[in-house]
């Protein structure tokens, strides 16, 4: 059973940590499922827990800064990445932002998955950082939820989907951004996005210039997955076990509610939902039952964000036949967005 956060908690919970127990938390992004990022047996039960590929490595999360060099070699980053660093550091962190830096030797190989490369994440959850703070000083968390499917913005989620797995989960109320947190590598010259998440990329580009964006890699080329610049860019990621259509405004609105008894519609906005009834409602035959919800009545892609991974799995519990979803605007948080409806579209 989730617990409340409480002075008491966040103890008891450091302690799991500091034994190589596994804690799932709250972060302002999604909950997490932390362990001591420096003993590969807490690694190891993290990986498991979640039936997660090993080949796909996890974020480190520190709780300041001067935990930084514990963990990635800075020495090894050129005088621009090391510039690029500390603007970001300053300005997004702590913040929904992941970093890729060169790897610490003390950090486990089965936390990078071989990699020589780490990714570090503060987040500005305080109950987060004190958990973290109290514990070891680097926690391993990737989202609490098993691989592939829907990220938990809630302690119910998590307490749903790996239940006994978990030695405890911290229950903070829903998660604030909703979305994981944006993954910027720093190691490769131009900066790249790797994951698009709760920092919007205009905001990485007003401090450090112009990023590159990540190609999303299939799911088949997973056999040789060895090259992949990111493991979670698999495209098949993020999916409800409804099977999800992602629609741009036009193909939504022309979806017939005839055709489409049992399924439920997912508009990004109150504007577009109005827009489809109004729509729709002039054909004959509308006595079916579709569900429909709204991400942001007035069309916020913070507030969509936020509401993403809830309103798919209070959706997915329906059992619907299908889901057909709305894609955001692509300002703002609206790439995350879309992004992880694709994502979850194409392991339909
Ligand atoms: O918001 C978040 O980032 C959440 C909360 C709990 O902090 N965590 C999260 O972790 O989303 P996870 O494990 O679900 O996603 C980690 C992402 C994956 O896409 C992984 O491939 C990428 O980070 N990643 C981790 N280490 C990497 C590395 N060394 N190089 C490139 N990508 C890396
Ligand atoms: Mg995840």
């Amino acid at each position: 059973m989730p617990i409340k956060i409480s002075d008491e908690s966040i103890r008891q919970a450091a302690k799991v940590i500091s034994q190589g127990g596994l804690v799932a938390f709250p972060t302002e992004t999604v909950y997490g499922l932390g362990g001591d990022a420096f003993n590969p047996d807490a690694l190891a039960k993290i990986f498991e827990a979640k039936g997660r590929p090993r080949f796909d490595p996890l974020i480190v999360h520190i709780a300041d800064l001067e935990t930084l060099e514990k963990v990635a070699d800075l020495s090894m980053l050129d005088t621009a990445a090391r510039k690029k660093l500390s603007l970001l550091a300053e300005d997004l962190w702590p913040g929904p932002l992941t970093l890729v830096l060169p790897k610490q030797k003390a950090v486990p190989d089965l936390a990078t998955s071989g990699m020589n490369t780490v990714a570090v994440r503060l987040p500005a959850h305080e109950t987060a950082r004190r958990l973290i703070a109290l514990s070891t000083g680097a926690v391993a968390a990737p989202s609490a939820n098993p691989f592939g499917y829907l990220s938990p913005t809630r302690a119910e989620h998590v307490e749903e989907m790996l239940g006994e797995k978990v030695d405890l989960i911290l229950d903070g109320g829903p998660s604030q951004v909703g979305v994981e947190s944006t993954v910027l590598d720093l190691c490769n010259g131009q900066p790249a996005i790797l994951r698009p998440g709760g920092t919007p990329k205009d905001a990485i580009e007003a401090l450090i210039g112009p990023v590159a964006t990540g190609p999303a890699v299939n799911a088949d080329d997973l056999a040789e997955s060895s090259g992949l610049p990111s493991p979670g860019l698999i495209k098949s990621h993020y999916a409800p076990r409804t099977p999800l259509l992602a629609h741009d405004d036009e193909s939504i609105c022309a979806l017939s509610p005839s055709k489409e008894d049992g399924a439920a519609f997912l508009f990004f906005d109150g504007a577009s939902r109005n827009k489809w009834l109004s729509v729709q409602s002039l054909e004959k035959g509308f006595a079916v039952a579709v569900t429909i919800a709204v991400l942001s009545e007035t069309g916020d892609t913070l507030e969509a964000a936020a509401r993403l991974f809830q309103t798919l799995h209070e959706l997915d519990r329906l059992s619907p036949k299908r889901i057909h979803a709305q894609l955001a605007p692509e300002h703002g948080l609206g790439m995350a967005i879309n992004d992880r409806l694709q994502r979850a579209a194409s392991a339909a």
